[in-house]
């Protein structure tokens, strides 16, 4: 299993590097613009071996090309992430060729997923909250995919993105999906159970009454 968090602003980024067991960072171009960061300053930001995601921003495969190879000759451990559209599926297929790693992203269906695996992409990621929000089940649409692809034998990992709750996480996690990129909202919702949070401190506060200390171990 696999966590990642989508973002771009740096102070966050150090936070999540230094408490939390991350595996990486995602970015899209709005989340950049968002958080107010930079290519540059997400690269200086995270560990040489922490995996990175950037995406290009242009949309015809000949500029889609040329962007992949600057991001992808930036490190060794840079994703690059190219919109599942007719363009991309043959920007995908050039870049499996020179051995640029991709992953198909803005997926809205199984058939862009399957399309961008077909040509080479090693991962896709459907936009599950999106997929909600426009009134269809992105859950479902994701799980969908992970099955075609074990069933197919394909050589194509569902990355989980756009979630927006914490039940969308869990559903795919359980169900066999094993990366997801999460925002820092709802990151601190997903480690933060309240009922968790409550019962740690009734302990603290019963052995405090019992032995008028907060120290765990006692002399008597
Ligand atoms: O990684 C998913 C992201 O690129 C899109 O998420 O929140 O804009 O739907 P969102």
């Amino acid at each position: 299993m696999e966590f990642y968090i989508d973002c771009g602003n740096t102070e966050l980024i150090r936070h999540y590097i230094n408490n939390f067991n991350l595996k990486g960072i995602t970015c899209n171009p709005t989340i950049l613009i968002k958080d107010g960061g930079t290519i540059q300053e997400v690269l200086d930001t995270a560990p040489e071996e922490m995996e990175l995601y950037f995406e290009v921003i242009a949309t015809d495969h000949k500029r889609m090309i040329e962007e992949a190879r600057l991001l992808s000759s930036l490190r060794k451990s840079i994703t690059v992430k190219i919109p599942a559209t007719p363009e991309g599926f043959i920007a995908i297929r050039e870049l499996a060729k020179e051995g640029i790693r991709t992953l198909g992203t803005a997926v809205y269906s199984v058939q862009q997923a399957l399309s961008a695996a077909y040509n080479g992409a090693k991962e896709v990621a459907p936009y599950i909250g999106r997929i909600d929000n426009m009134g269809f089940d992105g859950v479902k649409t994701a799980l969908d995919i992970h099955r075609a692809f074990t069933v197919q034998n394909v050589d194509c990992a569902v990355f989980g993105a756009s979630f927006k709750n914490v039940a969308q996480v869990n559903e795919v996690l359980i169900n066999g999906v094993n990366k997801v990129t999460l925002s820092t909202d709802l990151f601190e919702k997903y480690l933060t159970d309240a009922n968790g949070i409550r019962a740690a401190e009734d302990f603290k506060s019963a052995w405090k009454s019992a032995y008028g200390t907060e120290h765990l171990f006692i002399s008597r």
